[in-house]
């Protein structure tokens, strides 16, 4: 039977492939909740041409108590993904970020333990972000998390951790969910604000919940308007315009990067398996990737001929390597990533080639707001 499924911020870039793999896929009843944000759908407010004509689009916010009650009690699967998602933005816009992200989310728990609803499951969206440093193997100590870098430190251009037992230099390992949770802006302390609230909520009253942390979701339809969008379409609409990228500290940092149709797979194994309810996955490759081979790989496809800037700046609060264990994913819902980067890339670059209204200055105008609030040094 066709499932009734709400997405909240099912207009933006992982919501509106989901909506897509929902109908074709399963010919489920979608309907979007979405504020259509102008930071992500310009000033205008658009309806972006992607959204699924067979989704039913209702603009409204999950802040809006009325609005989200009707949609909760008509429907049966909720995905919530609808979020502030700027980290350096979220230290100098707390209340938004507190507002949209932790209230939002509160709204929705209240209204499932106060209402009559035919809710069977939720899956909530959090994010790599909750962790801030990855796990880390020292020679001496054995298996340790890394505090963040200082200041100092980084002035210092010594970018690689250090062992907050011995002091030595530690090598990055991979991090699994039981890893300490170190957020280290306020968007990571509102996702893991949101995994805390959701499990709690449902584990006390027998809610279904999920909490799928995503790593870096790479795809079409990444906000290319908002300054805030991930480091790989910075770097391939910078190329796009004959600008190189500008890589911060010396390109070594690591992370883990995810092609959303992979995303897609795990929200909707986080959906169907039983095994799911309760618990909390990482939603990643396990595969490390720097930010220097993100680079070389973008601009050998879009203008080989450009070089990498290392302008040896540091943002404050930036991890140095964060990459998923996936094998709690792997062995209970039988998740597997399809897409490696080197070719899952190629979907993102031939898209924003087709973005024609997008201006080369993006990402320094975001840099321009990092300097201005102090962020970037
Ligand atoms: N993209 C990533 O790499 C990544 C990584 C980790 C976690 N996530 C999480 O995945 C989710 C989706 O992210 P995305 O990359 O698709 O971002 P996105 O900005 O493209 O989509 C978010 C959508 O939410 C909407 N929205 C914002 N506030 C809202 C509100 N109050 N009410 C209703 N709608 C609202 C926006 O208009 C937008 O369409 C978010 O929760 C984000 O924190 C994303
Ligand atoms: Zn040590």
């Amino acid at each position: 039977m066709s499932k009734k499924i709400l997405i909240t911020g099912g207009a933006g870039f992982i919501g509106s492939h989901l909506a897509d793999k929902l109908i074709k896929q399963k010919d489920y009843d979608v309907t979007i909740l979405d504020i259509l944000d102008e930071q992500v759908h310009g000033k205008l407010g658009k309806l972006p041409e992607y959204l699924n004509k067979r989704a039913k689009f209702i603009r409204g916010s999950v802040t809006d108590y009325k609005k989200l009650e009707d949609l909760v009690k008509q429907n049966e699967i909720i995905f919530h993904l609808a979020a502030k998602v700027g980290v350096g933005q979220s230290m100098y816009q707390i209340e938004k970020y507190v507002n949209n992200n932790i209230l939002g989310l509160a709204n929705l728990l209240d209204i499932l333990v106060n209402s009559e609803h035919n809710i069977e499951k939720i899956v909530i969206a959090s994010s790599n972000t909750v962790y801030g440093e990855g796990k880390s193997q020292c020679n001496k100590c054995g298996v340790i998390i890394p505090k963040l870098r200082s200041l100092k430190q980084l002035k210092l251009k010594d970018w690689e951790l250090n062992c907050p037992k011995c002091g030595s230099k530690v090598k990055p390992l991979l991090t699994d969910e039981n890893s300490l949770l170190n957020p280290s802006s306020i968007y990571a302390f509102s996702k893991q604000a949101q995994e805390k609230m959701g499990l709690l909520i449902g584990n006390t009253y027998g809610i279904n919940t999920t909490i799928l942390r995503f790593f870096l979701v790479y795809g079409t339809r990444q906000a290319l308007l908002n300054p805030y969008t991930g480091v790989c379409a910075i770097f391939g609409i910078r190329a796009l315009y004959g600008k190189p990228p500008i890589i911060f500290e010396d390109g070594e940092q690591s992370r883990d990067f995810i092609h959303v149709s992979d995303v897609c797979q795990a929200l909707v194994l986080a959906m169907e398996k039983m095994l799911a309810n309760g618990e909390i996955f990482n939603v990643g490759t396990g595969i490390p990737i720097t930010i220097k081979e993100v680079a070389e790989t973008i601009t050998q496809k879009i203008n080989p001929k450009l070089k990498p800037i290392y302008n040896q700046q540091f943002r404050i609060g930036d991890i140095r390597h964060c990459v998923a264990d996936i094998s709690k994913i792997k062995n209970k819902l039988k998740f597997s990533p399809t897409l490696v980067f080197k070719e899952g890339i190629d979907d993102l670059i031939n898209w924003i080639k087709t973005q024609k209204e997008i201006v080369g200055k993006l990402s320094q105008k975001a840099m321009q707001e990092l300097i201005e609030k102090g962020l970037l040094k």
